[in-house]
């Protein structure tokens, strides 16, 4: 049915460019759209703007066999596919100008019988809102099959994961929803399953809402057992010797593009009664604050102590362990918080070369140097350091040596 489908994808980012290549390889035609011409420019010269491993080969060999193009404006097709971003306002609320871009932008060329996917993780809603913006347009929906179809891959290793992962596929309506379903089950070698498409949404945000919750949970134990005077590694070891417990490990908060925002999409809609999600984005926001704090009151001590200031080692900057990425990172949180208070600060990120605006410094001489070692993010490198100063260990990597 999908044999000689033409697809058009809108935003080749970290989602719709590995997309746009993995269909392109399978032997789609694949025309990718973007609002930026350095993105647009790039591709069709075979080369890629952002870091995945293996997107590099993918894309290298969709443009070379003609199977990829790129452009600024979408063109005629079987299927649309928007995959741009959903960032949020100030105040958390979420922005879906760009989905409703996109969707303007095709209504022009969306013919009878097509089919249109929004992949972005979105608010409850989006996708009917997209179906009202291509009515509105002229486009007759009763004959374009709508669905949303949410991604999950985990950056690092998406060329594999959007293969393996099981997807959800949310219909407008039922028969788009079986249509889109079988699209997805050309390329997909995990489970496609078929529901509405609010739920698709809300399937996607709760996924997320889920690990912030268990996260904050965890970070909040973290918040006590340091009041109790409890290491609460060990406590989290033992509990989780419980047959049906599974306590995740505390860190210095959330951060990323996902975790970190989609649970507000939850919050912003369901006002009073989103209770544990607005809950656990604020413990986890929260336990950056009080990462902040923890390292000024060891400063203060030392200050006394000694009565001279203390380097801070500053131990990893990503917002999660073993990436250079550091979008809504709570280490770098801490690291500026420090900077502000005129701390010395040594920063480390070992999966960093340079930084436009940050010095980095050597994860070993940091460590060795140091008054006071701060571990924020537990990257491989630090599992076996050695230091001679006081040693904060907000993310369990000194525990792990055990
Ligand atoms: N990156 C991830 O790991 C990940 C995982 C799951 C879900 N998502 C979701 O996927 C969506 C896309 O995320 P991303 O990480 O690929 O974003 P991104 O910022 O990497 O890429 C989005 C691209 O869309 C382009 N764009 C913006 N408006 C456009 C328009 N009107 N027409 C065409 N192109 C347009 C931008 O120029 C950009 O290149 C978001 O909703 C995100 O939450 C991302």
């Amino acid at each position: 049915m999908f044999s000689n489908s033409k697809i058009c994808i809108l935003g080749l980012g970290y989602i719709g460019l590995p997309s746009a290549a993995l269909l392109a390889n399978k032997g789609y035609q694949v025309q990718g759209v973007d609002v930026s011409s350095h993105v647009v420019d790039t591709i069709n010269r075979g080369e890629i703007h952002i870091v995945e491993p293996e997107l590099d080969a993918f894309v290298r060999s969709a443009v070379n066999s003609g199977h990829l193009k790129a452009g600024l404006q979408p063109e005629t097709s079987d299927i649309f596919i928007l995959a741009v971003p959903t960032p949020f306002h100030d105040g958390f609320v979420p922005n879906i100008d760009y989905v409703l871009e996109a969707a303007k932008s095709i209504a022009d060329v969306v013919r009878p019988g097509n089919v249109v996917i929004l992949e972005s993780t979105s608010p409850v809603g989006t996708t009917e809102k997209v179906a009202k913006i291509l009515e509105e347009s002229g486009v007759d929906i009763s004959q374009v099959h709508i669905a949303h179809c949410p991604e999950r891959v985990l950056p690092g290793h998406i060329m594999r994961e959007l293969v393996e992962n099981d997807r959800i596929v949310g219909g407008v309506d039922p028969e788009a929803g079986e249509i889109v379903a079988n699209f997805y089950r050309t390329f997909v070698s995990g489970e496609v399953l078929v529901t509405d498409a609010r739920t698709a949404e809300m399937a996607k945000l709760t996924e997320n809402s889920f690990r912030d919750v268990n996260i904050a949970f965890a970070n909040e134990l973290s918040i006590l057992c340091d009041k109790f005077k409890i290491d609460v590694w060990e406590l989290i070891r033992l509990a989780n010797r419980h047959p049906r417990v599974n306590i995740l490990q505390p860190g210095t908060g959330v951060g990323g593009h996902c975790i970190a925002v989609d649970p507000w999409f939850i919050v912003d809609a369901g006002g009073e009664d989103a209770r544990i999600i607005r809950a656990a984005r604020e413990i986890n926001d929260y336990k950056t604050e009080w990462v902040t704090a923890r390292v000024l009151s060891e400063v203060q001590h030392f200050e006394k102590s000694f009565d001279k200031k203390p380097t801070v080692a500053c131990m990893g900057l990503a917002f999660k362990p073993n990436i250079d990425d550091l979008r809504e990172s709570p280490a770098l949180e801490v690291f500026q918080a420090l900077v502000a208070e005129n701390i010395d600060v040594l920063a480390v990120e070992p999966n960093l070369k340079e930084h436009k605006s940050i010095r980095l410094h050597d994860f070993i001489d940091a460590s060795d140097t140091a008054d006071i070692v701060i571990y924020l993010v537990a990257h491989k490198e630090f599992s076996d350091l050695t230091t001679k100063g006081k040693v904060l260990d907000f993310c369990g990597v000194t525990v792990k040596q055990k």
